[in-house]
């Protein structure tokens, strides 16, 4: 996932207390949700130190870019968009501005002094958990310094990040992202995180529901869980016992304003009862749930340290499905892992024929430095990987047009979230995440409606709305 973030709202300080904002930032967000996340919380951080957004490198005084280290290519992309800004970094020198430059996220935190070694135009670098000490960096960088932050604090960012303010909140739309764990401890051979983002860390049970509940008074009515082992999460609850993401599930839905809470990404080792009951009983908790499982074989998931087989796997997926039988299913998958034979990878095939999911991100195996799979024998060729990615992703598509098919007929709920291309159209989110299409007149931007599905189109559906004034259905407008 690659996107623009647009950190600030553009106009303004969103912040009542928020001085009135003298400076220009622009960042580019790279890499997963989490990054998305902590791009709005880093632009909450600058708000206060008197920056607003702009939306074009050209017209900013500050370039931050948030990286991602997941895979070879998303890592590169970062010091080829450096050599660009290098360029405008010597034309603005010559009219007498100073560009700042800054360095954010996982590739921040991977490769820290290599990237003031291999960018002298980079001002700051600094990585995933001492983004609060971003203002202070670029005070220093100011001076004249090389700012590179990457240490582990033992303070937590969260706590000393300022608190988003409703205004802030209120450009982020109906649907938020919320932080709840962070690092991991799982150590799968083919990956980066547990050293970009550090050991498993939740946070408390009051800073989340704190931070829901100011979502949900400005305005925002879904909220997506986040964390790398979002369902390894845990906190003591308000009872004083030990909270699994189940119960803070339960607590959430309580909020009132919040209808829809989702989370992402889960272990297939943490999907504890508590969490598959709230599944079962919480109308709030959508019926969509991303899984990854990478592979197929045994084997192969020996090998990638993940600590399951296939059959738990398919075993923990029927136990899902009998507590919500219309629950979506995604997945990623890693094709090429080093050793993977033809027959590994059917075994993949086979589990993605069984499982039947609704969408699936699948990737080739990048080797990722000072990660146990990039010594491992029998790295696969180029060819045979491409050639197993093509024939995973012809399967999965199939499988997601289906799963639209299907839908056809259907009467859901839409979260009406977006304009749509076309003028008198509304974009809205299926309970199943699919984008739908409707006639504006079924409602405004952050109601909830009923709908019937009545077509499939190529990446979205189209709907109608049903009964006389769906629009209000259960909702109150995003404004009042
Ligand atoms: N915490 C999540 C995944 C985080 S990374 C989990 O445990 O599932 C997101 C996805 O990137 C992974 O699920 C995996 O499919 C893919 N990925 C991670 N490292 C990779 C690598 N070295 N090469 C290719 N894909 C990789
Ligand atoms: Fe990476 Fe595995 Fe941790 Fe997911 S569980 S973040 S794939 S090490
Ligand atoms: Fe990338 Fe870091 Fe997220 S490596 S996927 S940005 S945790």
């Amino acid at each position: 996932m690659t996107q623009d973030t647009p950190i600030l709202p553009a106009s303004s300080g969103a912040a009542t207390e928020a001085p009135k904002p003298t400076k220009k930032v622009f960042v580019k967000t790279y890499g997963c949700q989490m990054n998305v996340y902590d791009s709005e919380r880093m632009g909450d951080a600058l708000s206060n130190d008197g920056y607003q957004a702009v939306d074009s490198v050209e017209a900013a005084d500050l370039v931050l870019i948030n990286t991602c280290h997941i895979r070879e290519k998303a890592a590169e992309k970062v010091y080829s968009q450096l050599g660009r800004l290098a360029q405008l970094k010597q034309q603005r020198k010559a009219r007498g501005e100073n560009l700042m430059v800054a360095v954010a996220g996982c590739v921040a935190q991977a490769e820290g002094d290599e990237i003031i070694r291999r960018a002298p135009v980079v001002d700051v670098v600094i990585g995933p958990q001492t983004y609060h000490r971003l203002p202070v960096a670029l005070a220093r960088a100011r001076n004249g310094e090389r700012v590179v932050e990457t240490e582990f604090p033992s303070e937590d960012k969260f706590d000393r990040l300022p608190a988003a303010s409703a205004g802030t909140i209120r450009t982020r739309g109906v649907s938020a992202f919320l932080t709840v764990q962070e690092g991991c401890d799982k150590f799968c051979t083919f990956c980066v995180v547990p050293y970009t983002r550090g050991a498993e860390v939740s946070r408390p049970v009051e800073r989340i529901v704190g931070e829901a509940e100011r979502l949900a008074a400005a305005g925002v009515r879904e909220v997506t869980l986040l964390g790398q082992n979002v369902n390894a999460w845990h906190g003591q609850g308000s009872d004083g016992r030990e909270w699994g993401l189940g119960e803070l599930v339960r607590r959430l839905a309580g909020i009132e304003g919040l209808d829809r809470i989702r989370y992402t990404t889960s272990h297939p080792r943490d999907m504890d009862d508590a969490l598959i009951n709230a599944h079962r009983d919480l109308p709030e908790l959508m019926p969509y749930l991303h899984l990854p499982v990478q592979s197929g074989s045994d084997r192969i998931l020996k090998a990638m340290n993940r600590r399951h087989t296939a059959a738990d796997y398919l075993r923990l997926v029927e136990r899902i499905r009998s507590a919500r039988p219309d629950i979506a299913l995604s997945g990623d998958f890693i094709v090429g892992f080093p050793g993977e034979t033809d027959e590994d990878f059917e075994a993949t095939m086979r589990l993605i024929e069984e499982v039947e999911y609704a969408a699936a991100f699948s990737f080739k195996y990048s080797i990722r430095p000072g990660t146990p799979g990039a010594d491992m024998d029998g790295q696969v060729d180029e060819a045979v990987k491409s050639e197993r990615l093509a024939r995973l992703q012809a399967l999965i598509s199939r499988q997601t047009r289906e799963f639209g098919r299907k839908c056809v007929g259907r009467t859901v709920e839409l979260l009406l979230d977006k304009p749509g291309r076309n003028t008198g159209q509304l974009v809205g989110r299926s309970p199943w995440l699919q984008p739908v299409i409707v006639d504006a007149k079924a409602g405004e931007i952050g109601d909830i409606v009923t709908v019937r599905i009545i077509e499939t189109g190529p990446n979205s559906l189209f709907a109608e709305p049903v009964g006389p004034q769906s629009g209000n259905q259960g909702a109150r407008s995003f404004d009042s």
